[in-house]
């Protein structure tokens, strides 16, 4: 399949915005409602998107059938300065009926590339663990698990935690008289 990737130019925006869109809706299906979509992120989403491409941090490739892929690759902010100049691999997203023809490779081939011309040392991403293509495709290309991003869920934990601190102390007081417990 023939395709070809570059910059993405102030006309792609509708697209590169709707490739967007399916992303994150993509994501919230498969993985875990982490996105909220509604009208006010959508404009987010633009503004964002607009900076993207003026910066020149939009690749896209192209095919006689229009966009079919796109990923942003930008600067890492850390609140800290880092000992080496880190850039940030986002929001990478194929067609699903151009996958697994190796656009996403490319794509982020070139991606590495910029961020070596642009005198980053290094790149990262994020990517769900259960996103076996994703993982795939990023040790494809050289990535490696470095550090592990760990998350809980605060009320499920909370929840869990009053349960087991209420069966220990139901333990403990079991067969004092004082206490007629079930
Ligand atoms: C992830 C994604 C960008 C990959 O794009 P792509 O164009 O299909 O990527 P490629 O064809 O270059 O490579 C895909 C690799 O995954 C492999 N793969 C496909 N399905 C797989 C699966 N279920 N398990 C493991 N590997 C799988 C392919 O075999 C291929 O590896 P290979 O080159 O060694 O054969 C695309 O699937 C996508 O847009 N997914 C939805 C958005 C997304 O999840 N983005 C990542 C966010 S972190």
């Amino acid at each position: 399949m023939d395709f070809k990737i570059g910059h993405a130019i102030t006309e792609d925006l509708e697209t590169i915005k709707e490739l967007n869109l399916d992303f994150l809706k993509e994501h919230n299906n498969r993985f875990e409602k982490r996105f909220r979509i509604n009208k006010e992120n959508e404009k987010r989403i633009t503004r964002y998107l607009k900076e993207c491409i003026s910066a020149k941090n939009m690749l896209v490739a192209r095919s006689d059938r229009g966009i079919i892929g796109c990923l942003t690759v930008t600067d890492e902010k850390h609140p800290l300065e880092l000992c080496h100049k880190l850039a940030y691999i986002a929001s990478i997203y194929v067609k699903p009926q151009f996958r697994n023809k190796g656009v996403g490779k490319v794509l982020l081939s070139k991606a590495i590339g910029q961020a070596s011309d642009r005198r980053y040392e290094q790149v990262s991403l994020r990517v769900a663990t259960k996103n076996d293509s994703a993982v795939t495709l990023y040790e494809n290309v050289g990535f490696r698990t470095k550090f592990l991003e760990m998350e809980c869920d605060t009320k499920k934990n909370a929840c869990e935690f009053t349960e087991k601190l209420l069966k220990s102390f139901f333990k403990l007081f079991r067969g004092c008289p004082a206490i007629q417990l079930q």
